[in-house]
């Protein structure tokens, strides 16, 4: 067995004067004679690897990089188009011209199949076999050129993508912020609220007994409870923004209701409006933060009391639904915005959370704004416009849906549905 050879480069690719002829061609053939004419024809135009067998031309492939060859398609042990295909493996560029004597059309056009650019009879004319390995050498600097261009492309588009990915995380952490801020804004009213209270109650005097005391008790004990809600609020964005999952969460829906009827009734906005909170007649539980769902109901009844400077209803209620929400029927529109993402399972039990309204109603051009972050119809320093999104992201993570209805001149619901548990 011969063994592979490679030839040095000639002596025109050692001056450097032309980038063509550091190109590398291989030859394969298991017959002493041709292997050298077709050395001979080529040796001052390209690199040269010669190999006298299957096995020896994938060891030079393993070490150099070849960008045509030319392959005798009948050889001793592996055939040339068995070769061929494990090269195109090895060096999926590599462009192979087939050397062909006898061979059945079957044959050849196998080896076409599996990857050969060309193929010419034996014996063959210099002139032929020139041309078609120069034509091979071209077609491999092309597939080589759109490669590298391809590769530039998607360098391209991964930075952007980083950057892009970059640009999200600066932002989603602006959102966070301002979001806590928005958030613990509640609560500190609340503090704010029971503080003055206790203040007036307490006026000049130097001792509290009786009923002052157990009325200042009272509100010292909500005051904690506001107190532990801000420190809860921060925890949650913080271990989101550390991307921490937060453990599994349960929540009974009337106790929550209950603190959120507390809360609203201590708020500034509640005015001279009526609210109405309606307790579950059979409770049942839902998989969510309590702070989380809070903060929805919270949001969604602050945005309702505030919604118009006279006297007006607003009205929190919940159901429990023993069938799926039938999406179809519900179409974004000019009274109506649906939300939920590829989370959302839909599944029976569920429970229908409404906060309901009969104040102006949402414009149906400002409805499809209402979801984006620090949108805001409210004067300059009384909104921030984020409380709608906390509200969409609170109940994206909670796997739920929301579904606003609201005709101006009639009133606003938003409804709200969640995966429960009925409790037994
Ligand atoms: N019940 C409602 N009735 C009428 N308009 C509403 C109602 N709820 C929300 N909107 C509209 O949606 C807008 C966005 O609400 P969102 O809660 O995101 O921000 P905001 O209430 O303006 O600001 P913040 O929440 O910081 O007080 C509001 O400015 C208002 O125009
Ligand atoms: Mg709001």
């Amino acid at each position: 067995m011969l063994s592979p050879s490679i030839l040095p480069t000639s002596s025109r690719a050692a001056s450097g004067s032309d980038e063509k002829v550091r190109r590398t061609l291989l030859i394969v053939d298991d017959e002493e004679g041709p292997r050298q004419s077709l050395r001979v024809v080529f040796k001052e135009d390209y690199n040269l690897l010669l190999a006298s067998n299957g096995l020896d031309a994938i060891a030079l492939a393993q070490k150099h990089k070849i960008n045509a060859a030319i392959l005798d398609i009948r050889m001793t042990g592996m055939s040339g188009t068995e070769l061929l295909e494990k090269l195109k493996v090895i060096q999926p560029a590599i462009e192979v011209i087939m050397l062909t004597a006898y061979e059945t059309v079957d044959t050849v056009r196998q080896a076409l199949r599996s990857g050969a650019c060309d193929y010419l009879n034996k014996p063959f004319d210099v002139p032929t076999i020139r041309k078609a390995v120069a034509t091979a050498m071209e077609r491999h600097s092309f597939a080589d050129e759109i490669r590298s261009n391809n590769e530039k492309l998607t360098a391209l588009q991964c930075e952007l993508h980083d950057q892009k990915l970059q640009e999200e995380i600066t932002r989603t952490r602006g959102e966070i912020y301002a979001s806590i801020i928005h958030d613990i804004n509640g609560p500190l009213t609340i503090i704010s609220g029971f503080i003055q209270i206790i203040n007036q109650r307490m006026g000049d005097s130097k001792r509290l007994e009786g009923e002052d005391m157990e009325m200042v008790k009272d509100r010292l004990r909500r005051i904690t409870r506001q107190v532990s809600n801000c420190i809860e609020i921060s925890h949650r964005y913080l271990s989101f923004m550390r991307q921490q999952p937060s453990g599994p969460a349960r929540v009974s829906v009337n106790q929550i209701l209950d603190d959120l009827r507390e809360l609203l009734n201590v708020h500034p906005s509640i005015g001279n409006n009526t609210l109405k909170v309606q307790m579950l007649p059979l409770d049942v539980e839902l998989q969510i933060n309590g702070t989380d769902l809070i903060q929805i109901l919270l949001n969604l009844a602050i945005n309702a009391l505030q919604c118009s400077p006279n006297p007006h209803l607003v009205e929190i209620t919940g159901r429990v639904l023993e069938t799926g929400l039938d999406l179809a029927t519900v179409r974004d529109g000019p009274t109506d915005r649906i939300l939920y993402g590829q989370g959302f399972a839909n599944t029976p039990p569920m429970l229908l959370l409404s906060v309901r309204d009969d104040g102006p109603g949402i414009p149906a051009d400002v409805l499809p704004k209402i979801f984006q972050p620090y949108f805001t119809t409210k004067l300059p320093g009384k909104g921030t416009g984020l409380g709608l999104a906390i509200v969409h992201r609170l109940l994206k993570e909670a796997h739920g849906c929301l579904h606003v209805r609201s005709k101006p001149g009639e009133g606003t619901v938003f409804n709200i549905y969640l995966p429960a548990t009925l409790k037994r």
